[in-house]
């Protein structure tokens, strides 16, 4: 089948067979492979992508599926060789351990923002639970939002233990 989309602004049209999920599409068929394969199930994240403005596990959704709609993947994130802000916050609290998770930790985190400019630690770790981080490096994630949402005075102070 014929699959017409646009990835981070560009319309990208490819012929896909069907059972072909929209992460194999944007890793094999467009070389987008900041969204990464973990699971394959559905439970861990690390494909997050934006779709049509929401996050979804990319692994989850049909290449099908997904014709006709904008899509927003980690490499969309950096413009002009510039880190986003949340990129940025990241690597300045070294929330970034092997790198695996982190391009759907990013996108989850934006989401996450966009609903809520300012989220609490409980707000944070819900708004992240989709997401695994098997180097357990959620301190440093967590530290990281507070930051990017204005809220680094919270961030060592005792909240994220009592959260
Ligand atoms: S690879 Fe998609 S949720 Fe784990
Ligand atoms: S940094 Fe390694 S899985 Fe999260």
């Amino acid at each position: 089948m014929r699959v017409k989309l646009s990835v981070n602004g560009s319309v990208y049209e490819r012929e896909v067979e069907e059972h072909f999920t929209l992460l194999r599409f944007l890793r094999e068929e467009l070389g987008f492979t900041g969204a990464k394969e973990g699971c394959g199930a559905g439970e861990c994240g690390a494909c997050t992508v934006f779709l049509d403005g929401k996050t979804v596990n990319s692994c989850m959704v049909l290449a099908v599926e997904a014709d006709g709609s904008e899509v927003e993947t980690i490499e969309g994130q950096a413009l002009n060789g510039s880190l986003s802000d949340i990129q940025a916050a990241f690597d300045r609290h070294h929330a970034v351990q092997c790198g695996y998770c982190t391009g759907g930790m990013v996108l989850s985190v934006k989401e996450l923002l966009k609903r809520i400019p300012k989220p609490t630690v409980p707000q944070i770790k819900e708004g992240i639970e989709g997401n695994f981080c098997r180097c357990t490096g959620y301190q440093q994630i967590i530290e990281a939002v507070l930051d990017v949402s204005g809220q680094a005075e919270s961030a060592g102070k005792g909240e994220l233990k009592h959260a």
